[in-house]
């Protein structure tokens, strides 16, 4: 027996966990939360709490921590099965048929999901046939191989006006009002025949994050019809803000490469995907939404989005720049690829090909310039008024970044950009809230000695002078893969600069999984010459590395790391915040393993197995992003 993700999730969202847990424990409010005695140890002050919102119940005591689902399968001594089961009488819901012999029984019975299958296919079917010779005709110009057809499930919706409903209604398991609830037919409201919603148009499979079919978008072959695109409406099965097109054919390459490209359109990742970049999605015909971000999340740390190289791309790009910065945590961020005027990600591997393309995306612009270049652009900074209303301005934008931390960071990235900017103009410290200790130490105050490689700006400055010339043309930006590269290389470049962390953390410094071969080899040396030598000091940690073979690895860390290095640590100075830094950089990428695994059992159906590997995963990330949130908030006190 298995229950999908979303079934799990429907209980979860409808029962509050403050009502399943009330039944069992005295619960009294505090705030948004509830708190009582733990039912799982004894105790007499209560270190239990109950959060709605976040629907789950977790002790501070005995670390007890779950979902209503847990709760109780903990304390009822419920199977699985019979679990949910209540659950779902409680809040509702019916039980979907799930064991094998339902399923048979259900033939007759078909699903929304097995009508839009059944729909699919004979989209597809429509395209091979005679009446599709337009269809294919219009896929060859457009210069889809048939593989590609295949794999995409392109289909063709002929011009007449009921023809699905025709070749469906024939069929004695597909009924009438299933195929205007899966939105496949119009019936008009003031009554009438229903009729097609997609006619003459080249189909488009949308496949929820499992693959099923959920939704359809159709490209109208006639330059004359009304919508260039129509989409499915929302229906039991698809709501657009929620998914991305190819999420679940994106999802592997995704993983694999780190990295993931979002695009505007079903042609774009279609022929993204044959130009071998498989790792493309696009949003459902809608602007981005929050939604969406936080899925492209789930698969890579930086998306980078690959809009169109005219006004309209601009402005899309803008749009997801402001409703992303709410949003923004550690380690997660997104970049923009800027295509040539005219030009969109079809267009522009069919002209220039893989390389060509694959170089565009490692020019992807990190977020903060995209909205540092827009903040500035356009405006005059002549008079005193004119720079104050810039600064509140900035002061805004910024206070939408509701992470305390990254909002630190960019205060104080854009207060050095702004002072570049107004020279000596500038008066510091006027409307951005969140000042930054490090950023008052002016520039001739900074210590000096041989740290000082930590401490130089140069990275910030000039990227900003560049932001303010052609975005298009700055190309500090690396790519996705690299960034995660340069990551990397910032752990290992900190411990040889900073070789007393492996005092306390030898540990975890050991057993961090780098996905670079390279760097595991020279992590493993420095663990090798610590555990001889425990009181390392940063020129021995050189000459041991050297003596070894691995100056030149060595020397390529620190060359390449310089970049980055200025970002994390040359911000701090101190050993505790070098210190705290470091372990953070740690933690995010642990953190993001785990997103990464936990998204992806999420995308299957879950035994009862999953269910609770799935909990233990989340449980660790959870305490995983306490202890992230909380030395964090540690430093900034
Ligand atoms: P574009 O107009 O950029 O189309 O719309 P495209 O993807 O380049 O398509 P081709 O190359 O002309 O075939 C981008 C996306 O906006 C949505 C669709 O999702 C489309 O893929 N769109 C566009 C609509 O939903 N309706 C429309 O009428 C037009
Ligand atoms: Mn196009």
């Amino acid at each position: 027996m298995g229950f999908t993700p979303d079934f799990l999730d429907e209980i979860r969202n409808r029962l509050p966990a403050s009502e399943i847990v009330g039944r069992k424990v005295r619960l009294t409010r505090k705030g948004r939360e509830f708190s009582g005695l733990c039912p799982f140890h004894n105790e007499k002050t209560p270190s239990f709490t109950v959060n709605d919102d976040k629907a789950f119940y977790h002790c501070f005591g005995c670390g007890a921590h779950g979902d209503v689902i847990n709760f109780v399968l903990e304390t009822e001594g419920l199977s699985f099965p019979e679990t949910i089961e209540r659950l779902a009488a409680q809040a509702g819901l019916e039980i979907p048929e799930y064991t094998p012999e339902d399923k048979k029984r259900s033939q007759v019975k078909k699903t929304l999901f097995d009508v839009m299958e059944v729909v699919a296919h004979w989209f597809e079917s429509q395209l091979k046939a005679q009446i599709g010779t337009e269809g294919r005709n219009y896929i060859q110009k457009r210069g889809l191989s048939k593989d590609t057809v295949k794999k995409f499930r392109l289909g063709f919706a002929p011009p007449s006006k009921t023809s699905l409903k025709q070749a469906m209604l024939a069929r004695s398991d597909i009924t009438e009002p299933m195929l205007v609830k899966a939105g496949m037919l119009i019936k008009p409201e003031g009554g009438g025949e229903s009729y097609d919603r997609f006619r003459h148009r080249i189909m488009f499979p949308i496949t929820d994050r499992q693959g099923r079919v959920v939704a359809f978008g159709g490209r109208a072959l006639s330059p004359q019809a009304k919508a260039k695109y129509l989409n499915s409406p929302e229906t039991p099965l698809f709501h657009k803000g929620r998914l991305l097109y190819n999420l679940s054919g994106a999802r592997k390459a995704a993983f694999e490469k780190g990295r993931l490209l979002i695009a505007e359109g079903y042609m774009d990742v279609i022929a993204l995907d044959q130009a071998g970049f498989p790792e493309a999605v696009a949003p459902l015909g809608t602007a981005v939404t929050e939604d969406q971000i936080r899925e492209m999340w789930r698969l890579a740390p930086e998306p980078l989005m690959c809009f169109d190289g005219d006004k309209a791309g601009q402005r899309a790009a803008i749009r997801v720049v402001e409703r992303s910065l709410p949003l923004l945590k550690p380690g997660h961020s997104l970049r923009f690829v800027y295509l040539p005027e005219g030009e969109d990600p079809d267009s522009f591997v069919n002209g220039q090909g893989h390389q060509a393309f694959e170089k565009l995306i490692n020019a992807g612009i990190p977020l903060a310039q995209v909205l540092w270049s827009e903040l500035i652009g356009g405006i005059n900074i002549d008079t005193p008024e004119q720079r104050a209303g810039l600064e509140q301005k900035i002061g805004r934008i910024l206070s939408e970044i509701k992470d305390g931390k990254i909002r630190g960071y960019y205060e104080s990235d854009f207060q050095k950009k702004l002072q570049k900017l107004f020279g000596d103009d500038f008066v510091p410290e006027i409307n951005l809230h969140h000042q930054d200790k490090f950023y008052q130490e002016k520039e001739n105050h900074r210590p000096k000695g041989r740290n000082s490689r930590f401490q130089k700006n140069d990275f910030n400055q000039k990227a900003s002078e560049k932001s303010i010339g052609d975005l298009k043309k700055t190309t500090i930006g690396s790519s996705q893969k690299s960034s995660t590269l340069d990551r990397e290389r910032l752990i290992i470049l900190t411990v040889l600069e900073h070789p007393w962390l492996l005092l306390r953390h030898e540990e975890l410094f050991a057993t961090f999984e780098f996905e670079s071969v390279e760097l595991d080899k020279v992590r493993n040396e420095i663990i090798r010459i610590a555990s001889r030598d425990s009181d390392l000091e940063k020129e021995s940690l050189r000459h041991h590395l050297i003596k070894n073979g691995m100056g030149q690895a060595r020397e390529i860390i620190f060359r390449q790391g310089v970049l980055t290095a200025q970002k994390f640590i040359g911000l701090n100075s101190s050993k505790e915040e070098t210190e705290e830094t470091w372990l953070h950089l740690l933690e995010a990428f642990h953190l993001n393993k785990l997103e990464q695994d936990i998204a992806l059992l999420e995308s299957t159906d879950l035994s009862e197995e999953d269910f609770a590997r799935l909990q233990a995963l989340k449980e660790e990330h959870f305490a995983s992003i306490r202890n992230y949130g909380a030395s964090w908030e540690k430093e900034n006190s």
